[in-house]
């Protein structure tokens, strides 16, 4: 399906692996103009010579989200490069697993950080770029454990994918006379080579294959392509009614009924 997409400029974060690096994939196969980030030079550059190999136009920015600097440099390359920013995908996010009475401020920080405060940041930085095309498109990669309780140990993973909901929705409802879009995709689990999903299969194959008959309906992880698929759509004009909600990505994993 063309999704009109080509042209578009998008800001991708955390884009040289996993569900990153399949999102920018599906945004070059529309033919869009991408800047990807991530902090490792030698993994974003590979990225970039897979997204040129598909006939995309790609800016490479090594770049830690989690320094304010670092953060509002994004956007100021972006359009200094390619004049234009039409679609934030705010994904890079990470969890720091532990009991909650043992988690640090440190814990905390790094991970409000990382899941929530460089996203409002990044956000901040592109939405008056956004403006200027008069229509566009912000999507959150969050969690179904953003939606539901994920579990013990997860209280800081949770609690920032619950904000990044709850921020999500405020911002469609202010950015929508603006003909800013802003989504959030909630994944269950997704399996990659080298993602922790996979690295836990490598592990625990037996544990595994009882955690995918327990929890995953389909019977099987979800793959990346499948959460990019839903982004794309989103950040194109066949999704123009859609905003202010969260779509799960999960195969039915989730057992939340909002
Ligand atoms: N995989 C799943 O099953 C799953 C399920 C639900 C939700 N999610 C969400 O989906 C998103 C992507 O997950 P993933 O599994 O693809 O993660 P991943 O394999 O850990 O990849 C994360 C990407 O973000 C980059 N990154 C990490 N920290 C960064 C920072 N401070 N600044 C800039 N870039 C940074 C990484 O590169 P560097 O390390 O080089 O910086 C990498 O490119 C996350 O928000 C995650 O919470 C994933």
């Amino acid at each position: 399906m063309d999704l009109a997409l080509k042209g578009k400029v998008v800001l991708i974060t955390g884009a040289s692996r996993g569900i990153g690096a399949g999102i920018a994939q599906a945004f070059a196969a529309e033919g869009s103009k991408l800047a990807i980030c991530a902090r490792t030079e030698e993994p974003l550059l590979q990225a970039k010579k897979q997204l040129e190999e598909s006939g995309a136009e790609v800016l490479a920015i090594p770049a830690d989200i989690s320094k304010p600097e670092h953060a509002s440099l994004l956007v100021d390359q972006t359009v200094s490069h390619f004049g234009r920013l039409d679609v934030l995908v705010n994904n890079a996010g990470g969890n720091r697993r532990g009991n909650f009475e043992e988690t640090s401020d440190d814990d905390w920080e790094e991970i409000l950080n990382l899941n929530l405060k460089a996203h409002i940041r990044v956000s901040r930085g592109a939405i008056p770029e956004i403006k200027k095309q008069n229509a566009g498109a912000i999507i959150f990669i969050s969690s179904i454990f953003g939606r539901e309780a994920g579990g013990k140990g997860l209280s800081i993973y949770n609690t920032t994918k619950a904000g990044m909901n709850s921020l999500s929705k405020i911002m469609a409802m202010e950015l929508a006379a603006d003909k800013i879009r802003v989504n959030a995709v909630a994944p269950g689990s997704i399996r990659f080579p080298g993602g922790s999903w996979d690295r836990r299969c490598i592990a625990d194959p037996e544990g595994m294959a009882e955690f995918i008959k327990r929890e995953m309906p389909l019977g099987r992880f979800g793959t990346v392509e499948e959460v990019a698929n839903v982004v794309t759509f989103l950040a194109s004009e066949r999704a123009s009614l859609v905003t202010g909600t969260c779509i799960n990505v999960d195969g039915c994993q989730s057992r939340s009924l909002i």
